[in-house]
């Protein structure tokens, strides 16, 4: 049995197949898989590391992969940071080419961004609509409330739901 947060640390990043072959975890593959796009800040990434070791997620930067199997996977949950009031193209492009891998699964969606209040609900409710994803909260790095770890407690809520 190896320590399964040292495979999670080669997970990151795999494409499923080389994950399948890369891991040496002799337990069932994650139920939650995190794809996520981060810029130069990498807070989609921080926060998307979070979620994953909080659950257990296999995560996938689609800024290195673009296919991915998500067949075993019941939920779904992308990331990713807002230019302009718009996500990340490997996001967009992902969700656009793989909308028929989502069929019965738990998409969640995730935007890390500089708005709060009123202004960050307006563009997390844009974007949500532009990419489908009705179920979609947004994290601000300058929250009020931070748990232990400088992680926005909004970002635990959202796991509680996972
Ligand atoms: C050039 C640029 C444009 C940005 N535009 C927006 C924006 O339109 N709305 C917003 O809420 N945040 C905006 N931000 C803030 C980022 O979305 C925010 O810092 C986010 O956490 C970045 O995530 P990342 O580090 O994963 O890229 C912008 C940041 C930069 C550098």
């Amino acid at each position: 049995m190896v320590n399964i947060s040292e495979n999670y640390a080669t997970r990151i990043g795999s494409l499923c197949y080389t994950y399948t072959a890369e891991t040496t975890r002799d337990d069932e593959m994650s139920n939650v898989a995190v794809l996520y796009a981060s810029g130069i800040t990498k807070n989609t990434e921080k926060i998307a590391k979070y979620i994953g070791s909080k659950v257990d997620a296999d995560l996938f930067d689609l800024k290195n992969v673009s296919l991915i199997d998500l067949n075993e996977y019941k939920t779904i949950v992308f990331g990713t940071g807002i230019h302009a009031g718009k996500p990340y193209k490997p996001v967009v492009s992902f969700i656009q080419n793989n909308k028929g891998q989502f069929d019965g699964k738990d998409v969640k969606l995730f935007i890390c961004c500089m708005y709060n209040d009123e202004k960050g609900n307006n563009q997390c409710s844009k974007v949500s609509k532009e990419l489908g994803i009705p179920d979609a909260v947004f994290f601000n790095k300058k929250e009020k409330e931070m748990n232990q770890d400088g992680i926005p407690l909004s970002v635990d809520a959202f796991i509680a739901r996972l």
